[in-house]
């Protein structure tokens, strides 16, 4: 019996909602394919599109670890699982690479067992595969991998997760520019404390940005992504962050900013041509500029 699993890549935060919102892309993605075999144990056979950048020692790689994990739990270790991994996207990027990844690892283990878990019930595996990935279970990522379309991590603590509408004729550009930013370095150089007045105008931009999805108001969306907490020290480590702004809202954007931790960034548009002029915009700058890019367009 073998299973094959996609699962998408994923653009965290949505430039106010620091570690709580996040959105499901078309493409990339990462693909397992998984299969049982008569020898007990969890083994990952092979990694594609990594360069071999990422472990395949089963405790360290979060696929593995995640399945291992999920086995444990359920009391069913004596089970044989082989993994192969085909990495569709790269790694570093901020678009939820390992989320994609330990998502598509959990999916297609609960299919092989007959799908004893609800994707709920799967959510706090996958961010235990963040931790090892990153230090930090955050599920921004994860969250929208799992169910898809745009999602709300209302509490960590109980975890409380909102499905939120999907607005109509809403469209994502997204940029990778070729450099690398590991989260685990970009989490660590964020402020641990902020102003009041700045907590302010952070929930106000939230507050704003979820009430556009849900009125279905791509003007409100627009001005509600500002980002005063985060984005102002991560910029640092993006090249050309402020022209990519510059070409995206004059190509059309309803809003622009940081995917995740970066250096991808991602801009709303309310239709497809928008879209593309707006990464391939974006891409064209970057290549002035020398720095190599990947560019996507996803219907949300
Ligand atoms: N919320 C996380 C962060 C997402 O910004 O660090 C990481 O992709």
């Amino acid at each position: 019996e073998q299973v094959r699993v996609f699962a998408p890549a994923t653009a965290a935060n949505l430039v106010c909602g620091f570690d709580i919102l996040g959105l499901a892309l078309e493409q990339p993605g990462d693909e397992v394919m998984m299969k049982r075999s008569d020898k007990s144990g969890v083994r990952l056979l092979k990694i594609t599109g990594d360069d071999g950048r990422l472990p395949l020692d089963p405790a360290k790689n979060t696929v593995s670890a995640c399945v291992q994990m999920l086995l444990k739990h359920l009391g069913r270790e004596d089970i044989g699982v082989e993994i192969a991994l085909h990495k569709q996207m790269p790694i570093g990027s901020g678009l939820g690479s390992s989320a994609a990844s330990t998502v598509a690892g959990l999916y297609a283990i609960n299919l092989l067992l007959g799908e004893p878990l609800s994707k709920h019930e799967l959510l706090p595996f996958a961010m235990r595969g963040e931790e090892l990935a990153c230090g930090h279970g955050h599920a921004d990522n994860v969250a929208p991998s799992l169910f898809g379309g745009i999602t709300l991590i209302k509490s960590y603590e109980p975890l409380d997760v909102i499905q939120l509408p999907i607005p109509k004729d809403l469209y994502c550009s997204v940029v990778f520019p070729h450099v690398d930013v590991p989260t685990r370095a970009a989490r660590q150089m964020i402020r641990s404390k902020i102003d009041l007045k700045d907590a302010v105008i952070q929930w106000g931009n939230i507050a704003g940005l979820v009430s556009g999805f849900f009125m279905n108001d791509h003007a409100l969306i627009g001005r509600s992504m500002k980002d005063v907490l985060i984005e102002p020290t991560r910029a640092i480590l993006i090249p050309e962050f402020y022209e990519m702004r510059e070409q995206a809202m004059v190509s059309g954007a309803l809003g622009f900013g940081i995917s995740g931790s970066g250096p991808s960034v991602f801009a709303f548009a309310s239709s497809k041509q928008t879209a593309l002029n707006i990464t391939n915009n974006i891409v064209q700058h970057l290549q002035s500029k020398g720095i190599d890019s990947n560019g996507y367009v996803s219907a949300i």
